[in-house]
């Protein structure tokens, strides 16, 4: 078997959320270089027209659709747009997420400290990370079923995988809850042959958080914390996509696989 054909994804119909940017847009635009017919749905109405349009100019034709995940009727409608535009689905990327401000390790301010956190960002951080996953799945996971077997994956975070105090609190704890959900769903839907499987990136340089990881002294600082030395390009994400979305993935369920430069093998 050749590595075109294990990894094949030509012809499969996928979506993405958050695609219009970092992560997602370079796993929305490995899907397309590799045949897969494309629909990206975020809530950034002019990152998507912008992206769209250089994607296309790569002979790479994506569609796309405004929605705020967090939303349910939004998503189930764009979900919806996206599932008829495409002609069914076999695979969907939960992809879309929002930092959630400081950590309480934080030497920069206390607000990301227990007793400070403020409610509305804790809200909101939960309500598109966590709930917003699960409006996601719940407007995609009919039309996949109607195939025989698919591919659901979700965008965790090694964040999710070990606590780290640099981090604030309703992010750490929305990704550890996407952990439970991806494995609780992974066993659920085994039996109808759907994998469900998780990527847990450590730092990624992405717009995510005002896009801090631009700042080299940011970046210098966190590459300081990773065995690699050195951050992610979002381009880095999309060998491991394609495995997840892919055939070579054929006998991988519930799992949360780490793609963090060693931070969680035993880095800071
Ligand atoms: N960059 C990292 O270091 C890192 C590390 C671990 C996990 N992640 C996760 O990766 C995923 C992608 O983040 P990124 O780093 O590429 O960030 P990014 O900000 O570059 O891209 C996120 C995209 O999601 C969209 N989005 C945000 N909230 C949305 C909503 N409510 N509805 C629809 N679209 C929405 C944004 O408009 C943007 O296009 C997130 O789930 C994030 O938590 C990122």
């Amino acid at each position: 078997m050749t590595i075109e054909t294990i990894f094949s994804v030509r012809g499969k119909a996928a979506i993405v959320t958050g695609g219009a940017s970092g992560i997602g847009l370079a796993i929305a635009e490995a899907l397309a270089e590799n045949g897969a017919k494309v629909a990206i749905i975020d809530r950034d109405d002019e990152s998507l027209a912008r992206e769209q349009k250089r994607l296309a100019a790569a002979g790479l034709p994506v569609n796309v659709f405004v929605a705020d995940v967090a939303d349910r009727e939004q998503i189930a409608s764009a979900s919806k747009a996206a599932i008829e535009t495409l002609g069914g689905l076999d695979i969907v990327f939960a992809n879309a997420g929002i930092s959630g401000g400081y950590g309480p390790a934080s030497t920069y301010t206390n607000s990301g400290r227990f007793e400070n956190l403020d409610l509305a960002v804790w809200d909101r951080t939960l309500d598109v990370n966590l709930t917003g996953v699960l409006h996601t799945l719940r407007a995609t996971l009919p039309a996949i079923k109607q195939r025989n077997g698919g591919k659901i994956i979700v965008t965790a975070s090694i964040a999710g995988l070990r606590a780290n105090t640099s981090i604030g609190y309703s992010y750490t704890v929305s990704k550890t809850a996407v952990v439970s959900l991806i494995k609780t769903l992974a066993l659920e839907l085994a039996p109808s042959n759907i994998q469900v499987n998780g990527l847990a990136p450590g730092p990624f340089i992405t717009n995510i958080n005002g896009g801090r990881f631009h700042d080299p002294s940011n970046a210098a600082l966190e590459a300081s914390s990773v065995p690699l030395r050195r951050l992610a390009e979002p381009q880095e994400i999309k060998g491991l996509a394609l495995l997840l979305a892919s055939n070579a993935s054929s006998y991988i369920t519930g799992a949360v696989i780490p793609i963090d430069g060693g931070k969680t093998a035993g880095g800071q």
